[in-house]
């Protein structure tokens, strides 16, 4: 069981560097107004909500302690960011203080994820 939570957390992390990475790539064009979001950004989300739904599962099912609080709150913020990301997939260009919150969101569940023990 700990083989697989670990390769879950592996795969966790492979969707943060999509999400985050998609992100990162867009950072000039948010300054200039025209950023769009990338499939790698909608591909790392939905990744996360996955792996992140079993990553609890898992742990359940293994005894180990989850804090449902934190997650809640993860999970919250994802459901915006791939909300977000879902409904604007195909526009052209989105409106960079939508663009900068769904980067803000990551970049506050990866410190939550760290930092609340
Ligand atoms: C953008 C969204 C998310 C980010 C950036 C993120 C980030 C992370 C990171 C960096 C870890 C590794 C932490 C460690 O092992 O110390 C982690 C672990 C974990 N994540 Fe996420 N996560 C996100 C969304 C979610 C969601 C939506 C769920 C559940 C519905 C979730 C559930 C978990 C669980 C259960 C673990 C392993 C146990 C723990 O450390 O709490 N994550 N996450």
């Amino acid at each position: 069981m700990d083989v697989l939570i670990h390769l879950l957390v592996a795969l966790h992390i492979i969707g943060i560097a999509s999400l985050l990475g998609g992100f990162l790539t867009q950072l000039k064009a948010m300054g200039q107004g025209t950023a769009r979001f990338v499939p790698a950004m909608l591909h790392g989300a939905f990744t996360m909500l996955v792996t992140g739904v079993a990553l609890v599962g898992l742990n359940q099912a293994d005894d180990q302690p989850v804090n449902n609080v934190k997650i809640g709150v993860k999970l919250a913020l994802l459901i915006v960011i791939l909300g977000l990301v879902y409904v604007k997939r195909d526009d052209e260009t989105v409106d960079r203080r939508l663009f900068g919150l769904v980067g803000l969101f990551t970049m506050v569940n990866i410190f939550i994820a760290v930092l609340w023990t």
